[in-house]
């Protein structure tokens, strides 16, 4: 609104309905899209010691979600853990996001030095080709990694998943957004399927926080319970 000089809401929703660039330049000022490669890294082998071992034994076509992907620095990064755990072949991995822009990176799967900054240093040498301009994602784990630009509140147009990742998402939202999530995950996760967010966030006082238990409490991975309370 100060770009554009416009001072009432009323006439900036006006402007925005007119303008058919305006809405992709307000989500992409209003978003954060700051992510690394394993950021936090104990979340990741969790993961790999954990629940894939328990999620590989159960079946051999896996879905998982990273929700709010970035430029898929999380989405590959479960790439990486399913490669290390000899299952990469039996999971599909979409990453989603509601910034086009952020995507279209993703899509490449170029990297400068900075999102390497949580990375294991065999880890990034095994799974990225050193190029002129950056660090360049495998393409056994590109194969395995869709990413569509879907926004949290939609449906998505896959699933039901085995795992979601969402973090660093619902922090910046409200209680009453964090329910209509919670329940969206919750209405898209297979039963007994996992859910990770964020290490900073804090679901609570949410009644959706009911429909999971909690897994890890240091790690913030829960589980869907059989029964809705
Ligand atoms: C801070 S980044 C977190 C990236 C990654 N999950 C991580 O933890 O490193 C938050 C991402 O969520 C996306 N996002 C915000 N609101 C969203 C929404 N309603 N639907 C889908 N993505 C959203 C932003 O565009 C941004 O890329």
């Amino acid at each position: 609104m100060r770009v554009l000089n416009i001072k009432d809401f009323a006439k900036y929703e006006t402007y925005l309905r007119d303008n058919d660039t305006e809405l992709e330049k307000l989500v992409e000022t209003l978003t954060i899209n700051l992510s690394y490669f394993f950021r936090n890294p104990e979340t990741f082998f969790f993961l790999k010691d954990y629940i894939f071992p328990v999620l590989k034994r159960k079946k051999d076509n896996l879905v998982f979600w990273s929700a709010g992907c970035a430029q898929g620095e999380e989405p590959y990064s479960l790439a990486i853990m399913a490669a290390e755990s000899r299952m990469l072949d039996n999971v599909k991995i979409f990453g989603t996001d509601i910034d086009r822009r952020v995507l279209d990176v993703a899509h490449q799967g170029l990297y400068s030095d900075i999102a390497f900054q949580y990375t294991p240093d065999d880890l990034q040498k095994k799974y990225f080709k050193r190029v002129s301009d950056g660090h360049l994602i495998d393409t056994r784990l590109k194969e395995r990694v869709s990413f569509l630009n879907v926004d949290l509140f939609a449906t998505p147009p896959f699933g039901p998943c085995d795992l979601i990742m969402c973090r660093n998402v619902m922090i910046y939202l409200d209680r009453n957004a964090q329910s209509i999530i919670l329940r969206n995950f919750y209405d898209h996760l297979n039963a007994d399927g996992y859910l990770v967010i964020g290490k900073v966030e804090l679901l609570i006082g949410i009644p959706e926080v009911e429909l999971f238990n909690t897994v890890s409490r240091v790690e913030h991975v829960y589980q869907r319970k059989e029964m809705p309370l």
